[in-house]
């Protein structure tokens, strides 16, 4: 095979470039672009439906979030949560590990501009090709509606050591 055949064949063969260009608004939300390289706010385990996730911030979240600013979270503050379906790790079962991607769904906090929805955008894209959710916020929102006094969010930042 010729290099650049190879390349090629390597290239779509990887999952993330199953999207091309910038996925369209979800509920009137722009695709926060680069959320793949966030840091890491928390994780989450439902063994009701037995799917792993990886809740992430922005830059302003992940500030937020080390310092204890979470009730109000700033306005600028972008809180990703990432699901996958859970699967055994092959060489030790007992160890769930991501498997097929679900989605990735945001808040973006915006007191003024989303002071309808508790100060957040809500936004979701579903699927690796990263199909925009567009039945509305409401439907976010009322299942939110039990941490209405936490500033929407369900999740507490993982506790972690810090360095002087
Ligand atoms: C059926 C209830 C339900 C619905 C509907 C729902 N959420 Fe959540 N959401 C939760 C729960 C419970 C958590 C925390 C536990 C977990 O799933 O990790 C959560 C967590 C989150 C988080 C991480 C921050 C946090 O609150 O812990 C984000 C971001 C989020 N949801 C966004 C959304 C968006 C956007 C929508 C609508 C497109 C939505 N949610 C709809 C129940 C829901």
């Amino acid at each position: 095979m010729k290099p650049h055949l190879l390349l090629t064949t390597i290239l779509i063969s990887i999952p993330m470039s199953s999207f091309s260009g910038s996925p369209p608004e979800s509920n009137g939300i722009t695709y926060p672009e680069g959320w793949q390289a966030w840091s890491t706010i928390a994780v989450s385990h439902r063994t009701d439906n037995n799917t792993l996730r990886v809740i992430l911030g922005n830059d302003v979240a992940v500030t937020a979030a080390r310092s204890g600013e979470t009730n109000p979270w700033p306005d600028g503050a972008v809180i990703g949560k990432v699901v996958w379906k859970e699967a055994d790790l092959e060489s030790w079962p007992a160890a769930k590990v991501p498997n097929e991607f679900v989605h990735a769904e945001f808040m973006f906090k915006n007191t003024k501009k989303y002071g309808e929805t508790g100060g957040w955008g809500w936004a979701r894209w579903v699927g690796l090709d990263m199909k925009p959710f567009d039945d509305g916020m409401q439907i976010c929102v009322a299942c939110h509606t039990p941490v209405a006094q936490r500033d929407w969010v369900f999740s507490d930042p993982a506790i972690l050591p810090t360095e002087e």
